[in-house]
């Protein structure tokens, strides 16, 4: 026994003296090896990696090149920071010299830890710069040159071929349309990115993408062609018809730029000497899907050596270049891929495969049929309760995709510029069986970190957790959409606002939202004004709606607090400014009562409410200190009782520090009788959902917010898991108990607002959070909240810093708390005991631990500072 001790006792010693420490994860502009940025003060950020403990950054010093080879022979440094003592490793902005156009650099780092040891230089990263200038665009924008099939307006096809003369060292490709783009070089895709250029506020800020095409060329003759598509750009977007919304034609803007291994450059742009025609796709609309008439294919078009003899010259337009910039977040790539789990025949006699996922993307299907042949495949989100395919809820989208067969051998469809939200999909005129191994479906998101999971032990609460992330997955698709399958899929403002804490748990939208984020700036009205939906596609004056508009501020702060990004803040406070001025005009004595304001939406409202408890709550605003006066006065009866007696009103104003402290713990309470007299429902709608919760552990009520969260029967998170839900829905009953559904004018199954309840399991069932003033997980705040008879919650974050992970677990009603706080940071640790006494951590007593500093208690906890490492806490 003794023996083993010492062993042990060695090995601890062993790793503490001989742990390793690396740097790991260098990120520019929070982006792996960037390729195509336009900032020119890009910023650095890496992980100190080591598993022992208490490791904090002393010093860092990055070096930056513009050669590989030359950065490790410490040659050709175009900026050194030297050694800089700090213990910043997130952010460290470069201030070197001016950066070029087109140009890649190089980039390592090293640090020195706090007993002064130092690292080795980490492996070199590196970030090309983007096309910096309007004039760096040598390239032309163009346009079809044949008339156009101007009821289906088929996506046309470009291309040209050039002649690369010599040996190729690189090769980089600028790309960007009115429309969407599909571009290949010599019959390959260019890059794994779908649906780009993405979406932004077009007319005032329009993405390029940057790829290294290097591979794709050879040296002799090459062929560039491209495919556009209607996309976001001119295709049908919100209702009535509406269509061509920032223009009615689609082009093509395309550079080339090749660096020989002589080192002289050839540029191939798009210009005068392209031709264009039209191929196999006769539609694609995002609502309604997309048509695909194989037999109209011009094979080989993509290649050398094809004779486009007979395709059509194009039409150079002279557009606006200075709104060009460089693709700030992550594309939407190609993720998950589902089989069919069921290969089923309706009542109605329909054939539908369930994918068994509630996703957005797009079937691919495989096919052998005669020429002509021609398949339907409709997609909806969920059978009815015949069990017959149900539409009706995607109102005007048609959502379908038709595929018309070459014939002969086996063919493969999947559509290219549409995207639909589906579980199931119906097939009409396919030929032959339908066989599961020809169908699969994919699903397309941005393509952000997955950074956080959180589980626990009531499978129901897991399979809740499941349906916010793919609630996310689905959402997240460039903006951040209400939802992906009817004829709307824009970017709502409130409901983005009230998920984003949430977001930035399960995925890194560091980026996402930051270019999102310009985009509300870029469309605020003058008047400071937010649209409702961001781009704004609605028209001027469609906006201002209390919690819609608090996007401005609401997230660049969630933005800041998640990942610890001030830049967001700097970039937004202009806009953040000019719409709290806009409220400050609209109100009369601190009290804004004008306008339309969509209130606490899609709240539970009881057919027989009668008897006063309604749950509408008045529609104010929050926000000064000399504000609360007058809410009080308008809103507070002289008992304390708010003139809304409902969850909402006291969650907002409680959640706001509203009212004065003396009254707060009667309003809990209050809030709490009426979450009881609900029979433990909540009552909701988007504004309300996101601070129940919180606010109820805040006043010290976890057993009625685990009451709620555990609830089964509607309003509540589980009664959508109960009915067999995989996403979150838009409504609290979009399924009726009666197998009905809610009306379909309104009634998606993929909608993420209500998954806010997913930052109360991570930051309260998990308890891991951030202190604001040192945001992004440098100071840590672990502190589990047990209850809801869960026996186990685990939860993992993969912050800038590292990964942070609290799992508590009851064992014969003993708690476990096993902690991980990454190197450079530190955490309070908040352990459910009422004195140190009772807490073990490794199996010793707290007393003995050096690495450990008992602050204290602190309601029900005991309080103690840690610094990084794992910890194994027991409560005796
Ligand atoms: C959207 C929402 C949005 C709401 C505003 C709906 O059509 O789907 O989620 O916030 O309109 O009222």
């Amino acid at each position: 026994m003794k023996k083993a001790v010492c062993f042990f006792y060695a090995m601890y010693l062993a790793s503490f003296c001989f742990a390793q420490e690396t740097i790991q994860n260098l990120l520019c502009e929070n982006l792996s090896n960037p390729i195509g940025l336009d900032e020119q003060h890009p910023r650095f950020s890496w992980q100190l990696i080591s598993d022992a403990r208490n490791i904090m950054q002393a010093a860092y010093e990055i070096r930056v090149s513009n050669n590989a080879s030359s950065l490790e022979k410490d040659k050709d440094i175009i900026w050194s920071t030297g050694k800089i003592s700090s213990d910043s490793s997130v952010y460290i902005t470069y201030r070197g010299a001016q950066l070029e156009s087109g140009k890649k650099y190089y980039w390592q780092v090293r640090v020195w830890d706090n007993a002064g040891k130092a690292s080795s230089w980490s492996e070199p990263a590196s970030w090309q710069m983007g096309l910096l200038n309007a004039n760096d665009w040598k390239a032309k924008w163009i346009e079809q040159g044949f008339p156009e099939d101007t009821i289906n307006r088929s996506s046309p096809l470009f291309r040209k071929e050039f002649k690369a003369s010599k040996k190729i060292q690189s090769a980089t490709a600028y790309i960007t349309a009115h429309g969407l783009y599909e571009a290949c070089i010599n019959g390959k895709r260019v890059g794994d990115h779908y649906l780009t250029p993405g979406w932004t506020s077009y007319n005032k800020r329009l993405q390029y993408q940057t790829y290294d095409v290097t591979d794709l060329l050879t040296q002799g003759n090459n062929a560039v062609g491209v495919t556009l598509g209607n996309g976001w750009y001119r295709g049908y977007l919100a209702w009535g018809g509406n269509k061509n919304t920032y223009g009615k034609d689609v082009a093509l803007l395309f550079q080339l730029e090749i660096t020989y291994t002589d080192g002289t450059k050839e540029t191939v742009i798009s210009d005068e000497s392209w031709k264009s025609s039209t191929g196999s796709i006769i539609s694609a609309e995002i609502y309604n899907g997309e048509t695909i008439d194989a037999g109209k294919e011009k094979t080989g078009w993509c290649n050398a050596g094809y004779n486009d003899a007979d395709w059509s010259g194009i039409a150079v337009k002279d557009y606006d270049k200075s709104k060009l910039i460089a693709t700030q977040n992550e594309p939407i790539k190609k993720h998950e891929t589902f089989q069919p789990v069921k290969i089923i025949t309706t009542p109605k006699g329909e054939k539908v495969i369930d994918f068994g996922q509630n996703l957005v993307g797009w079937e691919i299907v495989k096919v052998k049929g005669n020429a002509g042949d021609k398949i339907t495949i409709s997609h909806a989100e969920v059978l009815d309760k015949e069990g017959n395919f149900y539409t009706e809820n995607l109102r005007a989208a048609k959502a379908q995709s038709t595929y018309i067969l070459k014939g002969n051998d086996e063919e493969t469809f999947a559509p290219h510029f549409t995207f639909y939200g589906f579980r199931y999909i119906k097939i009409e005129g396919y030929p032959g069986e339908i066989k599961p191994e020809n169908f699969s479906a994919v699903a397309l998101y941005s393509d952000m970190q997955p950074t956080g999971t959180f589980s626990c032990s009531n499978p129901l609460i897991n399979q809740l957790q499941h349906n916010i992330q793919w609630g996310q997955r689905g959402n997240f698709l460039d903006v951040p959409t209400d939802c992906p399958q009817r004829d709307e899929r824009l970017g709502w403002t409130g409901d983005a606002q009230v998920f984003s804490r949430t977001a930035a748990f399960n995925m890194n939208v560091n980026n996402f939202f930051a270019k999102w984020l310009k985009d509300v700036a870029a469309d605020q009205e003058e008047n400071g004004s937010i649209p409702f939906v961001i781009p704004n596609l609605l028209g001027p004056g469609a906006g201002g709606s209390a919690g819609w508009a608090d996007v401005c501020t609401i997230i660049p702060w969630n933005i800041y607090l998640a990942y610890g990004d001030k830049k967001v803040l700097e970039q937004q406070y202009s806009s953040m400014k000019a719409w709290v001025e806009y409220m400050n005009k609209k109100s009369k004595n601190y009290l804004w009562n004008t306008g339309f304001h969509f209130g606490d939406w899609l709240f539970y409202r009881p057919f027989d409410d009668n008897d006063g408890r309604s749950a509408v709550t008045d529609k104010y605003l929050m926000l000064l200190q000399n504000i609360k006066d007058a809410f009080l006065k308008e809103y507070m009866t002289p008992n304390g009782r708010l003139v809304s007696n409902t969850q909402t009103a006291y969650v907002l104003a409680l959640n706001f520090d509203m009212l004065p402290e003396s009254q707060r713990a009667e309003a809990a309470q209050r809030l709490a009788d009426n979450v009881k007299s609900y029979d433990n429902h909540l009552t909701t709608g988007f504004l309300g959902t996101p601070y129940l919760c919180h606010v109820l552990t805040r006043f010290g009520y976890d057993s009625v917010a685990y009451k709620l969260l555990l609830q089964g029967t509607y309003p509540s998170w589980l009664y959508p898991v109960k009915m067999g839900a995989t996403t979150i829905w838009e409504r609290w009953d979009g399924i009726k108990p009666d197998s009905t559904f809610e009306t379909p004018s309104m009634n998606s199954f993929n909608h993420y607002s209500y998954g806010a309840i997913g930052d109360w399991m991570y930051r309260t069932v998990a308890g891991i959070d951030t202190y604001a003033d040192e945001p992004g997980y440098k100071h840590i705040k672990i502190m589990p909240h047990i209850g809801g008879n869960l026996t186990y919650a685990n939860a993992d974050l993969k912050t800038y810093y590292g990964t942070v992970s609290a799992h508590w677990k009851l064992d014969n009603g003993k708690l476990q708390l096993d902690v991980e706080i990454p190197a450079n940071t530190k955490a309070t640790v908040y352990i459910p005991a009422k004195n140190a006494d009772e807490i073990t951590e490794g199996g010793n007593a707290l007393s003995l631990s050096k690495d450990i500093k008992v602050e204290g208690t602190e309601n029900g906890y005991v309080v103690l500072n840690v610094g990084s490492g794992k910890y194994h806490f027991a409560v005796k």
